[in-house]
């Protein structure tokens, strides 16, 4: 066991409620939670804001070896996550920055960087670190590796009724393609593609409520069975 208690990794596809269940594990276990998807959609919010084009490789590394990442733990496990000083927030969470950041994470150079980042975050544990390769490539030592997925058309579901919820006019089709497109992309790279590490366990979220997702992660953890 690290210093600081165990390093939980959870990886998996793009809207299975890896964030959501990841912080509330980290919250009932007194951990740190990082969302490194955060990291590059950093990265490509920052690629954006200089005119950089994402597909530009050298120019791309450049801007993520000038990144200063610093973290402040929340009440609510999270690690807050500050690039040069600055909270980038709800920005980061645009539609069109998720996508350039699918983009720039198939820049293997600039992947190395943040790699080791994220691990200099969390090499002491007591932390729960949510991404796509955390179990294979960042942390292939993790304690405890989880994989969630869910079926392309459940997580364009959920993403139609929140963003119908946000009082948006959504299309589902759209959302269904982006969807797909983004899976092949992050799966498909050939640089730390997403898969399930061999080790992990896989937990297929299409039939299940985030509470019972949460309840199948903790049963998984050493004195930790809810
Ligand atoms: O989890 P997210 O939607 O915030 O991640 C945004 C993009 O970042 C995702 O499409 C792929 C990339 N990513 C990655 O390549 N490796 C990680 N460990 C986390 C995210």
């Amino acid at each position: 066991m690290r210093t600081q208690g165990l390093l939980i990794s959870i990886d998996g596809t793009a809207g299975t409620g890896k964030s959501t269940v990841g912080k509330a594990v980290a919250a009932k276990l007194g951990y740190g939670f990082l969302s490194t998807g955060e990291m590059y959609r950093a990265l490509a919010y920052t690629v954006f804001a200089k005119h950089i084009d994402p597909d530009d490789h050298d120019g791309v590394l450049a801007a993520t070896r000038a990144m200063r990442f610093t973290f402040a733990r929340q009440a609510d496990a999270t690690l807050k996550m500050f690039v040069d000083g600055e909270y980038l927030g709800a920005k980061l969470h645009l539609e069109e920055v998720g996508n350039v950041a699918s983009r720039v994470s198939t820049n293997g150079e600039a992947r190395r960087v943040l790699t080791e980042k994220m691990r200099e975050v969390g090499e002491t544990g007591g932390i729960v670190m949510e991404g796509r390769d955390i179990g294979t490539v960042v942390f292939p030592d993790a304690d405890i590796k989880f994989y969630l997925d869910a079926s392309a058309e459940e997580r364009a579901n959920r993403r139609f009724k929140q963003l119908k919820e946000a009082g948006e006019n959504p299309n589902y089709d759209e959302i269904l393609r982006l969807i797909k497109e983004r899976d092949a992309r992050d799966k498909g790279r050939a640089v730390s593609p997403l898969k399930p590490a061999d080790d992990a366990i896989i937990i297929d979220t299409s039939l299940l409520n985030l509470q019972q997702v949460i309840d199948a992660v903790l049963e998984k953890i050493p004195h930790h069975a809810s």
